[in-house]
């Protein structure tokens, strides 16, 4: 059986790596690893390989960035091309990023197999880009892998098979559990040194922030800085830039450094293992990704997210989540409570168990 996964940008790469190395278990699964080229800067791509111990891609399709639709449609008419030479018998696509649905669409079409790797999450906002890979890939998917019992109860409310849905739990927690470890080798005495920045063990606020509703209007951005500003004062910011945002802050020119508190320490994107030990002994993580919310709440880290609604709502009902939206008063505050010591506890959601990927790749093997 010949299986092609695709992979895009840097947060399908943790979730591909444990689903390749389980199918690898069986001798008769060929598999082929084609990265669709949408992020393509070294630290954004190459360095989560070589760290995750993912083999370079077969094929990289090297569409770079574009509109929505340029970038889909070059996906599709690219990876097109791939599946007609290589006709494998089974595809399977990740998360909720423009590669995920443009391969899905592509295989829906030429009657092949699709397997979707973190089916049925629904923030129910349609202006998020994610949400609309999100509803139309699972539509057209042949199996659909779900990380939590709500996606489940989202996929059957949207009419789809029960026998396509399979709840295999968080194949990111896969990667975390296997990779935790080898990360926390990275603290020496209480202490981390990167990028010439040295940290001290819960003394710090880690920062990320992407979204285009938080990054892409001058006005929000500029009320989510003054709010780390005024963090920063208390206790020490770092904020590894996606280059999304990095651009917009210096449009805005509010990236020089010296403008901000001396405490503000903006870094370059890091990598995996960098930034999972940097989570793991944060006093808190304010972010608007996806993943980060998950991983804290795994790794019992509270975590305040700068977003009105999340696609992951295990991560706030069971989980160490707040969802402030944009109100940096609450996000403050929120902050402060968690200084003072009164962090919300949470627990680890059912299936997060480091095994998702061996159950994938068991109904994979044994039904199909
Ligand atoms: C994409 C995903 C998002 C995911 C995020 C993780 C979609 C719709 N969005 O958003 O769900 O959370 O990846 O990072 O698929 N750029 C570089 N170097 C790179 C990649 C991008 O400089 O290697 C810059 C380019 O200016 C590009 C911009 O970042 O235009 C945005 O990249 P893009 O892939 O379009 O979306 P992300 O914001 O990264």
């Amino acid at each position: 059986m010949k299986i092609i996964h695709v992979v895009g940008a840097r947060p399908n790469f943790m979730k591909v790596t444990p689903v390749h190395l389980a199918l690898g278990d069986y001798p008769q699964i060929h598999q082929l690893l084609v990265h669709t080229g949408q992020h393509y800067d070294l630290n954004m791509s190459d360095i989560f390989f070589q760290q995750l111990g993912l083999p370079a891609p077969d094929i990289n399709l090297e569409v770079g960035s574009g509109s929505h639709a340029v970038q889909t449609a070059q996906i599709m008419i690219r990876f097109e091309e791939t599946v007609l030479k290589e006709k494998p018998d089974m595809v399977l696509v990740y998360g909720d990023i423009n590669s995920t649905v443009a391969a899905a669409l592509v295989c829906a079409k030429l009657g092949i197999l699709v397997g979707h790797v973190e089916a049925g999450l629904r923030s129910f906002d349609r202006t998020m880009p994610e949400e609309i890979n999100r509803l139309l890939t699972d539509q057209i998917a042949d199996l659909l892998f779900t990380p939590s019992r709500d996606g489940d109860e989202n996929l059957l409310r949207e009419g789809i098979a029960q026998e396509k849905i399979h709840f295999v739990g968080n194949v990111m927690i896969d990667t975390l559990d296997r990779l935790l470890p080898l990360a926390l080798e990275r603290w020496q005495n209480g202490r981390f040194a990167l990028e010439g920045l040295t940290v001290d063990q819960s003394r710090y606020v880690l920062v990320t922030l992407h979204r285009p509703s938080n990054v892409d209007e001058p006005k929000i951005l500029t009320e989510i800085m003054a709010a780390l500003t005024e963090i920063s004062r208390e206790v020490p910011v770092i904020f590894p830039i996606h280059p999304r945002t990095r651009k917009r802050l210096s449009d805005m020119n509010l990236i020089n450094p010296k403008s901000a508190s001396q405490n503000m320490n903006f870094l370059n994107p890091i990598g995996y293992l960098d930034f999972l030990a940097l989570q793991q002994h944060a006093k808190v993580v304010i972010t608007d990704s996806g993943g980060i919310q998950e991983e804290t709440t795994y790794l019992n880290v509270p975590c305040l997210t700068v977003r009105e609604n999340t696609e992951r709502p295990v991560t706030v009902s069971i989980g160490t989540n707040i969802l402030v939206g944009q109100d940096m008063g609450r996000l403050g505050s929120e902050v402060e409570r968690i200084m003072d010591g009164c962090a919300k506890k949470g627990t680890v959601p059912p299936l997060w168990d480091g095994k998702a990927s061996e159950k994938i790749a068991d109904i994979i093997v044994n039904k199909y």
